[in-house]
């Protein structure tokens, strides 16, 4: 179906994480048949932990050396603060691998203005992807979704939910304790495979009013919709507790795995 949106749910968070992992080295092995390099965009976050646990103990199958990772967001904070995402896949994935600091493009965020990185940040994209291209599209954007149906630092009702020339953006907000900078859905929307990784009970309330037939579009998390690639939802047992199936919009299909 057009525009299919797929919902996978495992009983258990390390199954989901698995199947995220062999999505991930597929779609690397497809991605680097017909070019140089495979593109990744991850999230920080509590939830995504698992699954650079579960990717680091694979190192003789991924392609990792023709894989460059970039950040969805990242917290205006030192790279070696506990919050930065930059760090957390330094330490989950990156170091676990021993893989060449040259695999992350991480947000600066040290001795730059807040603004300054988000400069930085588009301007490292453009340079990694080609000034001809006018949006990266990532070959895979790993998101997750806060509890205010959030997803990378792009908050609801904030100007930066309507950017729409911007591959990066400054995010300053009520929302977060620290200053943030973002991809923006211009880049997000542009990816070949967009998965939302959600797991635990506490995320079960927003992904039934994201998925639900009356989706809640105002949600920042309801904007993604990859221009002309595939979006996944990735959820355990706990994320998927409040799916009403008969309530699922007509387009989600759900499939629950033993
Ligand atoms: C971040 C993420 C953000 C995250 C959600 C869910 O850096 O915080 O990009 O969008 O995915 O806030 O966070 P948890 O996984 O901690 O629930």
């Amino acid at each position: 179906m057009e525009n299919e949106t797929l919902v996978h749910v495992f009983r258990h968070t390390a199954q989901a994480a698995r199947f995220v992992s062999h999505l991930w080295l597929a779609l690397s092995r497809k991605a680097l048949s017909g070019q140089a390099a495979f593109t990744v965009a991850l999230s920080g976050g509590k939830t995504p932990s698992v699954l650079y646990d579960t990717l680091s103990r694979s190192k003789g199958l991924f392609p990792w050396s023709r894989t460059h990772i970039f950040l969805v967001d990242e917290r205006f904070v030192p790279s070696d603060d506990p919050e930065s995402t930059g760090n957390l896949i330094r330490e989950h994935l990156l170091d676990p691998l021993s893989l060449p600091g040259e695999t992350l493009h991480p947000v600066p965020t040290e001795g730059v203005l807040l603004e300054e990185a988000a400069r930085y940040y588009e301007n490292e994209l453009r340079t990694f992807f080609g000034e001809r291209c006018i949006v990266p599209c990532f070959d895979l954007v790993m998101l997750g979704i806060g509890r205010d149906g959030h997803t990378a630092s792009l908050f609801p009702d904030s100007a930066e939910l309507e950017e729409k020339n911007r591959l990066a953006v400054p995010v300053r907000t009520g929302y977060t304790p620290h200053e943030r900078i973002t991809l923006t859905f211009a880049v997000i929307n542009c990816a070949s495979n967009v998965v939302f990784f959600v797991t635990g009970r506490d995320k079960a309330a927003i992904m039934r009013q994201l998925l639900d037939k009356k989706g809640d579009a105002k949600l920042p998390a309801a904007r993604v919709r990859p221009l002309n690639g595939r979006l996944l939802y990735v959820l355990d047992e706990g994320a998927a507790s409040m799916l009403g199936w008969d309530s699922l919009r007509d387009h989600v299909s759900v499939v629950v795995h033993p």
